[in-house]
């Protein structure tokens, strides 16, 4: 066999483009154009793998027999735009970025958390505006966070380096739900306490902080009744995955003043934003950049390339999808 051929969907970094240029027949994607379903469609039929990102949809549709595609590369943790089971059934491999992302995910919950209670958006958009008209004591009032509680949901490794920041850097105290036992030492170190409902973490955080995967099971995870029983002084941050909140319900909330405030880095329908968010000052609205760091993002084509050069030698890829 000759060179593996390798197709991109999106730009990715030079170096990570260099990488894969050096090693495979790879077909880049020069004007970063996102690929139509008729475009994933032939890349599945043409190459040996196939390098998506996570806005790519690929859907049991696009799983057929006799594809030539071996190996799906995502750039990206999150794999549920890929529907893993129809590919294995086609003896496709997924394999996805883990770890490399974990300490910029981690900075930016904090950032949001940060941004939320310390009302930076709104204080920045004032500024810009030329209506700041000076310091006074009842200017901008915040939260405070040092020594507030933060409920994680989800304890992976990016709900723990969420949480190592909040206690250790921001004194913090931690509570956290997640589905499997945390390990005694981490709720040790973190001082944290693991909750076995998900309500009552929710009622008793002033943030509540979403780090866990979507799934059919954690669709919609905060609702309207979950929105409900949260402080009305508390906030909700999510850096995940849009559909674990139910948007609209989430805007209403917070038009109502319900919940305090919410820092979003992800949406439901990605790149749509509901469209009564943008109008309320306090939820700070980010375009899901929680892993765009220069050293992240390429870190993330590295992990990449990897997977591919040990599927290509014949080897079991570090990163495969379950
Ligand atoms: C991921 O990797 O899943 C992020 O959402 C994008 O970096």
């Amino acid at each position: 066999m000759g060179r593996p051929r390798v197709i991109v969907t999106r730009r990715w970094p030079a170096a990570v483009e260099e990488a894969l240029a050096a090693r495979f027949d790879t077909r880049l994607n020069a004007d970063d154009h996102p690929f139509t379903g008729e475009e994933m469609a032939e890349a599945l039929r043409s190459a040996d793998a196939l390098c998506p990102t996570v806005t790519d949809s690929l859907g049991a549709n696009l799983f057929r027999p006799g594809m030539r595609v071996r190996i799906v590369g995502n750039y990206g943790v999150g794999y549920n735009h890929i529907d893993v089971a129809a590919a294995r059934r086609q003896g496709i491999v997924v394999t996805n970025t883990p770890g490399v992302l974990t300490d910029c995910t981690a900075d930016l919950a904090m950032t949001l958390i940060l941004m939320c209670a310390r009302r930076a958006g709104e204080g920045e958009r004032e500024l810009r505006a030329g209506e700041w008209t000076g310091w006074r004591p009842s200017h901008m009032v915040g939260s405070r966070v040092t020594g507030k509680t933060l409920g994680i949901v989800g304890m992976g490794r990016i709900g723990q380096a969420t949480a190592r920041r909040a206690r250790h850097g921001f004194g913090m105290r931690i509570a956290c739900y997640s589905r499997s036992p945390v390990p005694r030492a981490v709720l040790d170190e973190l001082q944290a306490k693991q909750v076995s409902e998900l309500d009552e973490l929710a009622a008793h955080v002033d943030f509540l902080s979403l780090h866990c995967p979507v799934t059919p099971q954690t669709h919609h995870l905060i609702d309207a009744r979950r929105l409900a029983l949260m402080r009305r002084t508390a906030y909700l941050i999510n850096g995940s995955r849009g559909p674990l909140v139910d948007e609209q319900a989430l805007a209403d909330a917070l038009a109502s003043g319900r919940l305090a405030g919410a820092g979003l880095d992800v949406y439901e329908r990605e790149p749509e934003v509901c469209d009564v968010l943008p109008g309320l000052d306090n939820v700070v609205l980010l375009p899901h950049m929680g892993s765009s760091t220069a050293e992240t993002r390429d870190a993330m084509g590295m992990r990449v390339v990897e997977n591919l050069d040990r599927f290509f030698a014949g080897e079991e890829p570090p990163d495969i999808c379950v």
